[in-house]
């Protein structure tokens, strides 16, 4: 049997960033949460992955909606990253957000925000790997992203 402390101690090591993972539930309401295992997957075509839990109350407005957007984090989104894990937070306050075309909110200030539509889903152990093409992107170099080790920001 696995030790899954001293396996979730291992993948810690990997020194990650954070995004909030957003999409819209049957009202259209937003909803999204903090993730870290977000990849580059491809450029051509451009595709990424992020890794929702199956327990997650996001995965199945995810898989409804079609489509998801990926905001990486900048060092001064603490804040945010923290609200996003919270269950019962009021998790789209005290933040701006600006609505891409596919309906899914794009926070402002982040270091890249990427609207995408789930182009392929793996079923994967207790999570789920979604791969997405990028419909649109932007980033912003200039600003420092947020950094996550052995389960702390860093
Ligand atoms: C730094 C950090 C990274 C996380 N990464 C993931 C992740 O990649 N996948 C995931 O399912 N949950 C991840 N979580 C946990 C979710 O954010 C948390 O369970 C959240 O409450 C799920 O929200 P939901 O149930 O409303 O969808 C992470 C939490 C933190 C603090």
């Amino acid at each position: 049997m696995t030790d899954t402390r001293a396996l979730r101690d291992a993948f810690g090591c990997f020194a990650t960033g954070i995004t909030i993972v957003t999409s819209f539930d049957a009202d259209r309401d937003p909803i999204g949460f903090t993730a870290n295992s977000f990849t580059s997957v491809s450029l051509d075509p451009p595709l990424l992955l992020v890794c929702p839990g199956k327990f997650t109350a996001s995965l199945p407005c995810i898989r409804t909606a079609g489509v998801f957007g990926v905001n990486v984090l900048a060092s001064d989104q603490r804040d945010v990253s923290e609200r996003f894990a919270r269950p019962g937070a009021d998790r789209f306050a005290d933040a701006n957000w600006v609505k891409a075309e596919s309906g899914v909110l794009l926070l402002e200030g982040a270091c890249a925000n990427f609207a995408c539509s789930t182009m392929m889903e793996v079923d994967a152990g207790d999570h789920m790997v979604l791969i997405g093409r990028i419909d649109s992107f932007r980033s912003a170099e200039e600003r420092d992203p947020l950094l996550y080790l052995r389960g702390r920001y860093v």
